[in-house]
């Protein structure tokens, strides 16, 4: 076939992820994850993180390799996140797709990695609609973007303006001693509780911005909690959670919708770990629905993080005649849009 064969590599936080794709078909996604040996802190210790990319990164090449039955010689490109992420951790993946790059004489595709997660889909459901609203939601981002075309036009609507979704999922767990990463915790404990239960504060929810605010919700919460730990009450965990729960994914689904609807985009594309969320899955289509726009939710090993999503958007940079990257590509933490 012409369509290129391209090698994605993704180190910005805590997965070592090598993916392989041709065009639009995923052949490989090899993950090597140091999330457990992060759990005993509480959240990712940057330092851990790079010292267990440095070890993962041959193997999980391999891997990825071998299971897509191809030899380094059939690689067209190279594509690696270039940022925003860990820096020392960005450093170790940029690195090594130098290498590749120039050890095998294949072009060098620095990518961003808010792009990438909304790339993958295409893995999934076939060529983005153009244009789409994305909204990327993770432990280390939480954002709505406009993509006429996910290899040369991604605009930001709206971030978070200080945690980030995932974030509060995971603070929030750690408040109610459930287990690290939160959100699956969240998730998991909410489907006994009644999210009506109590009302928590819904972040910058009229305030005709795209931006989200998690932090105070989450103070919130920590405040309910020690409040009924100090009266000596139990703690009903499963409302909490549930509670919790629905004022993250109320915000964020009704953002998105406008974000569609002002915009006048039919396609809304959920993405990031947090997209693997049953609640935010749900009210997402009942408010979609509603709302005459068409859902796109990659599954949830495509939504957390992977290589397979970096390769998706380095064969789109290729199929659209881009200029591969310089070999002095730099690793940025802050990487813009
Ligand atoms: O995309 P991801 O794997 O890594 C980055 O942070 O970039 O996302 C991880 C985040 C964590 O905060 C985790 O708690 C959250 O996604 N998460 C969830 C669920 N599964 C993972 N949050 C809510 N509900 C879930 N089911
Ligand atoms: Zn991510």
């Amino acid at each position: 076939t012409d369509q290129p064969l391209v090698l994605g590599i993704e180190t910005s936080c805590d997965e070592t992820g090598v993916g392989v794709v041709r065009g639009h078909t995923l052949l490989a996604d090899a993950i090597a994850s140091s999330v457990d040996e992060h759990a005993r802190f509480g959240g990712v210790v940057p330092e851990v993180a790079s010292r267990a990319h440095l070890e993962a990164m041959t193997p999980t090449v391999d891997r990825a390799l071998s299971e897509a039955g191809v030899t380094l010689a059939d690689v067209d490109a190279i594509a690696v996140t270039a940022g925003p992420g860990l820096a020392g951790a960005l450093l170790v993946g940029v690195a090594a797709a130098k290498a590749y790059a120039l050890g095998l004489g294949k072009p060098l595709y620095g990518v961003n990695h808010l792009a990438a997660h909304v790339a993958v889909d295409q893995l999934e459901h076939g060529p983005l609609p153009k244009p789409c609203v994305a909204l990327l939601v993770s432990g280390g981002h939480s954002s709505l973007l406009l993509v006429p075309d996910v290899a040369s036009d991604v605009r930001p609507l709206g971030a978070t303006v200080d945690d980030a979704a995932g974030e509060a999922f995971d603070k929030v767990a750690r408040v109610l001693d459930l287990g690290f990463p939160g959100g699956p915790y969240i998730d998991r404990a909410a489907r006994e509780g009644d999210r009506a239960s109590i009302s928590f504060p819904r972040g910058k929810y009229e305030d005709g911005t795209y931006d989200f605010s998690f932090s105070g919700l989450k103070t919130a919460v920590a405040r309910w909690v020690e409040s009924r730990e100090r009266a000596g009450e139990p703690v009903p965990v499963a409302d909490v959670a549930a509670a919790f729960q629905e004022a993250v994914v109320d915000v964020l689904t009704k953002k998105a919708i406008a974000a569609c609807k002002d915009n006048g985009v039919s396609h809304l594309l959920v993405g990031g770990g947090v997209a693997a969320n049953s609640r935010l899955r749900a009210l997402a289509q009942e408010r979609c629905e509603a709302a005459g726009i068409q859902l796109r939710v990659p599954r949830p090993k495509l939504c957390t993080d992977n290589g397979a999503m970096v390769a998706a958007l380095g064969a789109e940079l290729v199929g659209a005649g881009l200029k591969p990257s310089a070999l002095d590509l730099p690793a940025d933490s802050s990487l813009p849009i």
